[in-house]
């Protein structure tokens, strides 16, 4: 009998999974993703007992199998890091205290924000911009599909390895330092944690915020949609933005072509205008 690492994933079995993950996350996955698709599926495979992705495309018939949110989370491309592509970092840290100047309210939505380390960059860039918020309602929403992903941005605790990109000052002021069954690992300081709230979304499921976004941050998750997709998206981002506000996309996105009401203000961030 095979292991489930070296089950072949058949023609018809990777078709069902590239309709079910299109029509569930949006994500397109290429005929070139059949081994990476393979790859971390053979994960769920070990997990469920089985060697045979027949039987695991058949359990995906039923719509109610709680194997979709594991499918979704198996699938999913989590890549980040602390202050990647520091110059949005650098452009947010100008922006608050001017948007501070005319509103007290200020809203950040990370929509794709993986294990946390976008939002809680932009925490620590909030904190070092407008100290400790007084008189002001600052707060950045943080969602993401996979449920697993969540679970870790919000918890909140980070590997050594994670936290390279974070200077020794920050890590003195917006980490601690893990102990027990966290020893070794850093933890992000309990003032920042007020800033941030953690929610599950599916960005092509209807959205439960009302807006308005100052900022909406959504890098390196559109590149993996279809165009039409891309589209839906980036009008319904438009839509929730409010008026003076900007839209952060990933060093590989840009606006997609057919989408109006945003003109470049630096690298891959854009302010909205009328559309
Ligand atoms: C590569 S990560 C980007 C993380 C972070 N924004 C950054 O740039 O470092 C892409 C994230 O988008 C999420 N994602 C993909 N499809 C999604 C969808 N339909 N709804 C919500 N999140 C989605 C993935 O789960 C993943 O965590």
């Amino acid at each position: 009998m095979l292991a489930a690492e070296n089950a072949p994933l058949g023609d018809r079995e990777f078709r069902r999974i590239v309709d079910l993950v299109r029509t569930r996350t949006g994500i397109e996955l290429a005929d070139s993703k059949r081994q990476l698709c393979q790859s971390r599926l053979s994960r769920r495979l070990r997990a469920l007992g089985l060697t045979d992705y027949r039987d695991y495309v058949r359990m995906l018939d039923n719509d109610a199998s709680p194997e979709h949110g594991e499918l979704v989370n198996a699938i999913t491309t989590n890549v980040t890091a602390f202050y990647r592509e520091m110059h949005h970092f650098d452009f947010l840290r100008e922006l608050l205290p001017k948007l501070a100047k005319t509103q007290k309210r200020i809203r950040i939505w990370s929509a794709g924000c993986s294990s946390g380390e976008e939002p809680w960059s932009m925490a620590i860039t909030i904190r070092e911009a407008l100290g400790d918020c007084a008189g002001l309602d600052v707060k950045v929403l943080a969602t993401d599909i996979d449920t697993q992903v969540l679970a870790r941005a919000s918890a909140g605790v980070y590997e050594a390895e994670n936290i390279k990109p974070v200077s020794s000052k920050r890590l003195q002021t917006s980490f601690t330092k893990g102990t027990g069954p966290n020893e070794g690992k850093w933890r992000i300081a309990d003032d920042l944690r007020p800033l941030v709230a953690f929610k599950q979304l599916n960005l092509f499921a209807p959205w439960p915020m009302q807006g308005p976004f100052d900022l909406i941050s959504c890098r390196n998750v559109i590149i993996y949609f279809d165009t039409e997709n891309k589209i839906r998206l980036l009008r319904g981002y438009h839509k929730l933005l409010g008026e003076n506000s900007h839209l952060f996309l990933g060093h590989s996105e840009s606006i997609t072509p057919g989408v109006t009401g945003f003109v470049s203000v630096g690298r891959t961030a854009y302010r909205k205008v009328p559309a």
